[in-house]
């Protein structure tokens, strides 16, 4: 037994040397065939001897059992972000601001890496938690998951107990890669490589995550005095000593701000062709000593400080305006041009709104445009190049009729409108509409599969989603389809039966009831049919809805169709009745006034916004003039200072509690 412990013992030691070869240094000495073997004969070792598989093992990274939730965590120390800064300007300022502390002051500056930050604890030289970020006290247990990064060390080079935050991101291939798969399965794509990489460290089955391919960047200690650490740059070095993957060779280290402007102009350049998604440089005072001076404000460090990068445009070529019709009969012109990389995905189209944004800014097909991801998400035509526009291209004009059913357009206000109710493009958005993931969410039906379930003639009002299950048959006989899916898209339109009654409100599409909105009269009528008998005067008079919702509420319930739609779904057994908290409109204080939230409380935020949304009122993320109550927690942030300015009543956590039982 004792030759079976050394050789397992000796099989991970050559796994996580050549790891750490392959993924930290970039200079792998054995082959991949090498590594295969060893792999191989430990998972066979392992296989025959379970009782001997070590806690750090390798074949670990392959996932573990599913589980049902993230358990909670409480950070050591709060895991803190820094403020962001976005020109040079800032950049100098910061500089100031540092140096009136510190004479001679020294900065690292690092890529800040574009992911989720993590920390991972180490006990004795073994990986044993790993949590995200959270609200930065308390985050989620993700260690199972972590487990199956590649460039997360399960054991360090040295015994020791310790705690390294750092990036959990998805390279740019990856992300290419888990996309393409993605779109063969017909799953919405991921819009970046962030969100691609916070929505696989959060699967509860962690096999999930180990076919995602994520990595890892480690950049900071918590408490590096505990390690004779004295400078940032150390805190590195260190972490690579340890066998983690850093970004040494990128880092830079500036004396004024004239450096710091440079590295950025440096990074920046080097952007494209960097293997994952960097978001602007943060800079970091590099004497923890002085780190110690500077302190902290009531948020955030006072010794660093996050640069971000400008959206990221790219040029390309227009080479059509689009029309397309929403499912109220809005026209929507789009760019479309030639495919081209912004901020690590792949676009084609943009919004171009309507006829005013398109004279205004002029757009004509063939001429160069830049494009950028506005807040790295939505893709928009920034500019027109007019430097570069042919001589014969041809000023841009608005349809007069629709482009699908050709009925004449009507203008309201800035925008057009089809008024055909039977127009195929409008059914067909109506139709994504309602089973899309605010509304009905009935997985497994991408915007395609509509379309070509509407081109059969299988779908072409929402009452026939609930009849799909006669066409089987001929749905197994559909390219891409095979028993298996039939069978889980027909379990999931009978799961959506069951949806609380928001949803319902939400999918008919009613012109102007958002989800938000949805929720509200949910809760506010408790059952459709109540809803349904709603006078004007009384839905305008529910917190939120006003004149014009109320309006379309009723011209919606006025259409003979719509009442028979309900009256359809009633008797397919879709549930008509709000499922959640119903609202109590005892509390006058509460119901119908406006909250925010800010702050670290005793319990998450959503614990206190479920509950002051059940009391009637409205909880939004932004002060304003409009905001009567803003509840404040520990090292609250900006909305704090701006509820001050504003004269907005701040309530404590104690405030609160009287109010709620009052
Ligand atoms: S240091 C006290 N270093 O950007 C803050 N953060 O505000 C310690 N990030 O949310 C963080 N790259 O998740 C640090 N090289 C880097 C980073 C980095 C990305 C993230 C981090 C944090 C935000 C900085």
């Amino acid at each position: 037994m004792q030759k079976i412990i050394d050789r397992i013992d000796e099989l991970i030691k050559i796994i996580n040397k050549a790891s750490y070869e392959y993924y930290v240094l970039d200079n792998p000495s054995i082959t991949d065939q090498e590594y295969d073997d060893a792999y191989t004969e430990l998972q066979r070792l392992e296989n025959t001897y379970p009782e001997l598989k070590r806690d750090d093992s390798p074949t670990l990274r392959v996932g573990g059992e599913a589980i049902d939730k993230f358990e909670k965590v409480t950070h050591a120390s709060p895991m803190l972000s820094f403020d962001d800064i976005f020109n040079e300007e800032e950049i100098m300022l910061f500089d100031e601001r540092i140096r009136k502390t510190i004479s001679k002051p020294e900065y690292t500056l690092e890529p800040k890496m574009d992911g989720l930050s993590g920390s991972l604890i180490y006990e004795n030289g073994v990986l044993v938690r790993a949590a995200t970020r959270g609200d930065g006290i308390t985050g989620e247990d993700i260690t199972v998951n972590v487990k199956t990064i590649k460039s997360v060390p399960l054991r360090l080079t040295k015994d020791i107990n310790i705690e390294v935050r750092g990036e959990i991101y998805m390279s740019k291939l990856s992300f290419e890669r888990a996309n393409r798969e993605r779109v063969q399965n017909n799953e919405k794509e991921f819009a970046n490589p962030r969100n691609a990489a916070a929505g696989s460290v959060r699967q509860l089955d962690s096999k999930i995550t180990a076919k995602r391919n994520l990595d890892f960047m480690a950049y900071f200690i918590p408490n590096p005095e505990d390690y004779g650490i004295k400078t940032q740059e150390e805190s590195i070095k260190f972490l690579k000593e340890l066998g983690f993957v850093t970004n040494l060779k990128l880092n830079g280290l500036a004396k004024n701000s004239k450096d710091i402007i440079n590295y950025v102009h440096d990074l920046n350049n080097k952007r494209e062709e960097l293997p994952y998604e960097i978001d602007g440089v943060v800079l970091k005072v590099d004497s923890l000593e002085d780190e110690k001076k500077l302190g902290m404000t009531s948020r955030v460090p006072r010794w660093g400080i996050a640069y971000k990068f400008p959206a990221q445009e790219v040029l390309t070529t227009l080479n059509e305006i689009k029309f397309t019709v929403g499912r109220t009969g809005k026209i929507t012109p789009n760019a479309i041009f030639n495919p081209v990389h912004v901020a690590g995905s792949l676009i084609s189209k943009a919004t171009l709104h309507n006829e005013d944004y398109c004279i205004e800014k002029d757009v004509r097909v063939g001429d160069i445009i830049s494009v950028r991801k506005a807040g790295d998400v939505i893709p928009e035509v920034v500019e027109v190049k007019l430097d570069r526009r042919k001589d014969n291209s041809i000023p841009f004009k608005m349809i007069e009729t629709c482009p699908i059913c050709n009925t004449k357009l009507i203008k309201k206000d800035a925008m057009h409108f089809c008024t055909n109710d039977d127009c195929p493009s409008r059914k067909i958005e109506g139709l994504e509409h309602f089973v899309s993931r605010d509304a009905m969410y009935i997985d497994g039906f991408g915007e395609r599969i509509v379309e070509d379930f509407y081109n059969m003639g299988f779908l072409t009002k929402i009452e026939d989603f609930y009849h799909l299950y006669k066409h089987k048959d001929e749905l197994m006989t559909m390219e891409g389809f095979g028993e298996k899916s039939v069978n889980n898209l027909l379990d999931a339109i009978t799961e959506s039966k069951n949806n609380s009654l928001e949803r319902l409100i939400f999918g008919l599409g009613i012109r102007h009831v958002g989800k938000k909105t949805a929720k509200i009269l949910a809760m506010y009528f408790g059952e459709m049919d109540k809803f349904m008998k709603a006078d004007y005067d009384l839905l305008k008079n529910i917190p939120d809805v006003g004149d014009i919702i109320a309006k379309s509420i009723t011209e919606y319930f006025s259409k003979e169709e719509n009442i028979n739609l309900i009256n359809n779904l009633k008797e397919l057994n879709v549930n008509m009745n709000y499922l959640g908290e119903k609202v109590d409109n005892s509390n006058e204080k509460i119901y119908g006034k406006t909250f925010v939230i800010t702050g670290t409380l005793s319990e998450s935020r959503d614990h206190y916004k479920e509950k002051l949304e059940s009391l009637g009122a409205n909880v939004t993320g932004s002060v304003t003039s409009k905001t009567d109550y803003v509840l404040v927690g520990e090292n609250p942030g900006s909305k704090y200072d701006k509820a001050i300015s504003l004269g907005i009543t701040i309530l404590n956590e104690d405030d609160y509690n009287k109010m709620i039982n009052e």
